[in-house]
């Protein structure tokens, strides 16, 4: 069965019980400050979980575009990836354990579905903790379906909860269903998660609570279900082969093949390299051909496109493509990523040139400056065969060496590199860095000049005020400011009053006409927290962050602030003082998508 006979199979089987088909949401999350891209199928539909109501109903069906960059390093293995689809079937406050347990379970071992066979497969669920008890619902629903007591797994949180990681947000516990991919006369009687024959195949969360920022867990006001079931994946076993030999990788390493004169699977240094080139390539092309798309640049997601490209790259390298003279050897990969994905996606070959043009590009700046910093590299001087963090940094801030480049050519000197030492420097250095690569969260500063800063700062103000007048349920969505407005987009469910409007711009005038200071701090994102700054808490980048405060300031070195207005991590730029702000005044409030308002504001003078 090829991926997209199984795609469609797996859409057709839930639309022919109630769902709806929705279209695979942008990997970009539009109003999701948390995740620089979408992880996962629940991302782009949290508001629904948490009761607003969805325009396709209480059921859904979809395969979601994926990119998680936490398990960059384990590419290269026959399973990780860092793009991928997530197919879901949704329940939005309506069907529970019961359906989707027994569909998931139809759709896997029957004709209309998959046809796997019962015997390899095992599955775990939730044995209960102090946040929530044993799932006995969902174990004794997998013996009526037939499972053998033997192999079903009674497992703590760790592995059967599902949640955004380390973050509010809705979750709950989950049933996981595992396939045995070893051979069929050796499959265990009992099952034990740990074997790595076993694999997971589909995530069940039965998604009831809500965990605050406190770590809390509160029942949500619906229950809904989330599946996930890895296309990828599920298309290898339907094949019996890894992941890169189905039809969603196949022709891209025929075309490493091709370029390279080498054979996947020869031996284990080509193995890893082709398919690094085949993952990374592929993610970078979706990322930078989504509807939301961003090209290669030093922050926020462009960074990770850039990070993915230069990976690839020097592992082309490796196996000697030319990659020096003709780039010739990108289009064409480009070329059979796109015509792989031309039906389900075909806002990739709609951006086919957009998507060359970024890429080339980017492999020619990588080129200029190799050269240069491999000589730079010679020159550095270690101690202990440890190149520290900052010469890493030079290495990329100057020459866009990604790490791991640095590391490579540590290796083959016998060194190693202070990875953690070059992500501090990172963070301390770039500017947004922290913002941007939490997300969209402040992305949108049309420019650095005089007016634009006043109207960011006028940002940071609205957003204190909203949060004093309306609550501390308000968190930023989004912005976007030009030297002329400021835009911006917060979380609230209804309406704002007139009186709260009044209220609102009442509290950033008066502050603005006390001349309140501006400045800010590097400090560590424990100790931001711990200070009661707003902004975004998770990042991928080290530990450092910069806080701005508006408030009195002694203006001594030992800071004692006094009446803070406001408290928010934050990039910048901002004015160093409200004396010259002007008058802020609300334009106009309105909604901007579910649970989320938009306001637009100017100051006069
Ligand atoms: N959200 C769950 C996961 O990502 C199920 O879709 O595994």
């Amino acid at each position: 069965m090829t991926a997209s006979e199984l795609r469609q199979k797996y859409l057709k089987f839930f639309a022919d019980r109630g769902h709806k088909i929705i279209s695979s949401a942008s990997l970009l999350p539009e109003n999701d400050p948390t995740v620089l891209f979408t992880t996962a199928g629940m991302h782009p539909l949290v508001p629904y979980l948490m009761g607003e109501n969805h325009p396709s109903g209480q059921r859904l069906v979809d395969a979601q575009k994926c990119v998680r960059t936490d398990d960059i390093d384990e590419v290269g293995d026959a399973t990780h990836h860092t793009f991928f689809e997530m197919m879901g079937n949704w329940s939005l406050g309506d069907y529970f354990k019961k359906e989707s347990i027994a569909w998931s379970w139809e759709f896997l071992t029957s004709a209309e579905g998959l046809n796997l066979n019962p015997a390899l497969l095992a599955v775990s669920v939730f044995a209960g903790d102090g946040d929530a008890p044993f799932d006995e619902e969902s174990y004794n629903l997998w013996l009526e379906a037939g499972v053998p007591a033997e192999r079903i797994a009674k497992l703590p949180k760790k592995n059967n909860w599902w949640g955004p990681a380390g973050q509010s947000g809705p979750c709950g516990p989950d049933t996981e269903i595992f396939y045995w991919s070893g051979k069929e006369d050796e499959v265990p009687a009992s099952f034990n998660d740990d074997h790595d024959l076993w694999v997971e195949i589909w995530n069940n969360v039965f998604m009831q609570y809500f965990k605050n920022t406190e770590g809390k867990f509160n029942l949500l006001q619906q229950k809904n279900v989330d599946t996930g079931l890895g296309l990828e994946r599920v298309t290898a076993i339907l094949n019996h082969c890894d992941n890169y030999q189905t039809d969603l990788f196949w022709p891209i390493i025929q075309k490493i093949e091709h370029l390279s004169a080498k054979k996947y699977l020869s031996d284990g240094g080509t193995t890893r390299s082709m398919r690094i080139v085949a993952d990374h390539l592929k993610a970078s092309v979706f990322i930078i051909g989504d509807p939301r798309g961003v090209t290669p640049s030093n922050i926020g997601q462009g960074y990770v496109v850039r990070r993915l490209l230069r990976r690839a790259i020097v592992q082309a390298g490796r196996l000697d493509i030319n990659t020096k003279t003709d780039l010739n050897w990108l289009n064409d990969i480009v070329f059979v990523i796109i015509d792989i994905y031309a039906e389900a996606y075909p806002e990739l070959a709609e951006n086919r040139d957009a998507i060359m043009q970024a890429v080339i590009q980017e492999a020619e700046k990588f080129q200029r400056t190799l050269e240069n910093g491999l000589k730079e590299f010679d020159k550095i001087v270690v101690e202990n065969n440890l190149v520290k963090g900052q010469d890493v940094f030079n290495l990329f801030q100057s020459y866009g060496f990604p790490w791991e480049l640095s590391e490579e050519l540590a290796l083959e000197k016998g060194w190693r590199i202070d990875r953690q030492g070059f992500e501090q420097e990172l963070a301390k250095h770039q500017e947004l860095s922290r913002t941007a690569s939490a997300g969209k969260f402040k992305g949108g500063l049309a420019d650095h000049s005089v007016e634009t800063t006043r109207l960011h700062t006028a940002a940071h103000l609205l957003l204190a005020a909203l949060r004093q007048v309306l609550g501390d349920h308000v968190v930023q969505k989004g912005s976007n400011i030009t030297a002329e407005r400021l835009r911006f987009d917060f979380s609230h469910p209804e309406k704002m009053t007139s009186e709260q409007k009044s209220e609102v711009e009442a509290l950033v005038n008066e502050a603005i006409s006390k001349k309140l200071k501006v400045s800010f701090e590097e400090i560590s994102l424990t100790d931001a927290k711990e200070s009661g700054a707003t902004g975004v808490f998770d990042s991928k980048y080290g530990e450092m962050v910069k806080v701005y405060t508006v408030g009195h300031d002694n203006g001594e070195e030992q800071r004692n602030w006094d009446d803070i207005f406001s408290r928010e991590i934050c990039g910048g730029p901002h004015v160093e003082s409200l004396a010259d702000l002007g008058h802020f005044k609300l334009i106009k409030e309105e909604a901007s998508s579910a649970g989320v308002r938009r306001i637009k504001a100017i100051l006069e003078y």
